[in-house]
């Protein structure tokens, strides 16, 4: 490829755009770990996190991605031959099921369309069937980044809450945190999982695990095998300000400016530019004459949105395109999707016109790559954000 000029568009679903005033937090000299200024940070964001996942309980940071945090969940809380209850809503529910199955886990897990989020029926009744308590934890992504479609978490707690079940519940906020309404705390979630390169708007490279009393008395007792990821060393060393390992000093300095960026632009207002840019998208692809793969308006993602390709045309082929002509990225199709979407990322350090420009690339990319659709998708997009 020949050289670029101006900025490139990182419009995946993660990692995100990092913001100047991250990026030049992360080039401050790394310190003593072991020092006071570190331990001062240190507990600063970890307050800051809680804010972020609206608990009062405790949240741990790993040097790791999110794989990492998905396994911390599980092996800190359950032992061997535990049955765990999952839902096939996409790429990613599928991998975190494999690690539950790696780590010897027995996984229930019910089948999905990849076009619908959790079923909170479903929850009920599978909770309500399993009279013996066999089931030890719930398991739920939050927001399937493969798939743009965000469950509709408070009514999954109805659910356990109505079937009476001591099940813990664990969420994945991967590609929610900081970018969709979330509440650990109210909706009594017992672990919950997340990482540093989606709304956080840092690069990737730390793990997170936001944790309930509930889940610190399961910790006690669960015979899954543990080291590097077992909490107790952890939270002990934090209390302090410490980590019982070398932290990723760097990334942290990146996660304190990102917490007080997004608490100067305060949580409830971040939520709402993620819905409206979101709104703008849907209302582009509308025009465009391409279809939205969520189903169920009430689970649109406000972080991503994935959109079908017409039949016959490879959604790969109008990313290659795209590109190469605009040098622009956006997220292919995972799993069983690869080739038939495309998924369009507008979280994390984003505005009106960074969205103006995305789907700009895409607009014209149809037409480069002679995907039929009808122009004026980034028409209504404008007519939507200028509107008050
Ligand atoms: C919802 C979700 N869960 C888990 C992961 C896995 O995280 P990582 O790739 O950082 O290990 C991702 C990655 O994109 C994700 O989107």
């Amino acid at each position: 490829m020949g050289y670029k000029s101006g900025r490139h568009f990182l419009q995946i679903p993660g990692p995100t755009n990092v913001p100047e005033r991250v990026l030049m937090a992360l080039g401050q000299s790394t310190i003593d770990h072991r020092g006071p200024e570190f331990a001062q940070m240190t507990l600063e964001v970890l307050d800051g996190l809680k804010k972020v996942f609206k608990t009062n309980g405790t949240v741990v940071i790993y040097p790791s991605s999110g794989t990492g945090a998905w396994e911390a969940s599980l092996v800190n809380t359950l032992s061997p031959g535990d049955h765990v209850l999952m839902f096939e809503t996409g790429h990613f529910a599928a991998l975190w099921r494999n690690v539950a199955l790696k780590v010897g886990l027995e996984v229930d897990y019910v089948p999905g369309d990849w076009r619908h989020g959790v079923d909170p029926d479903v929850v009920k009744k599978k909770l309500g069937e399993d009279r013996d308590r066999k089931i030890k934890a719930v398991m739920v992504v939050h927001n399937e980044t493969s798939t743009g479609v965000t469950s509709r978490l408070p009514d999954v707690r109805k659910a356990i809450d109505l079937a009476g079940h001591p099940a813990l519940f664990m969420v994945d906020t991967i590609s929610s945190l900081a970018s969709i309404d979330y509440r650990h705390d109210e909706w009594k979630v017992d672990v919950t999982v997340g990482c540093s390169q989606k709304g956080l708007m840092l690069p990737p490279g730390l793990g997170l695990n936001a944790i309930s009393n509930k889940a610190l008395e399961a910790s006690k007792s669960a015979r899954l095998s543990r080291s590097y990821w077992d909490w107790e060393p952890m939270i002990r060393d934090n209390k302090m300000g410490f980590f019982p390992y070398t932290p990723a000093t760097n990334l942290l300095y990146g996660l304190r400016e990102a917490l007080r960026m997004l608490f100067e632009e305060g949580l409830e207002n971040v939520f709402a530019r993620h819905r409206r840019h979101a709104e703008a998208t849907r209302r582009a692809a509308r025009a465009w004459g391409l279809e939205v793969l969520c189903l169920n308006p009430e689970e649109f993602s406000p972080s991503l949105t994935t959109l079908s390709m017409p039949a016959g045309h490879d959604a790969d082929v109008l990313r290659k395109v795209i590109l190469e002509a605009f040098d622009m990225s956006l997220g292919t199709g995972l799993g069983k999707l690869k080739g038939k979407v495309f998924r369009i990322g507008h979280l994390g350090h984003f505005n009106d016109l960074m969205l103006a420009g995305t789907l700009c690339g895409v607009e014209m990319g149809l037409s480069l790559a002679g995907v039929p659709h009808s122009r004026g998708g980034v028409a209504a997009a404008l007519e939507f954000l200028s509107s008050r």
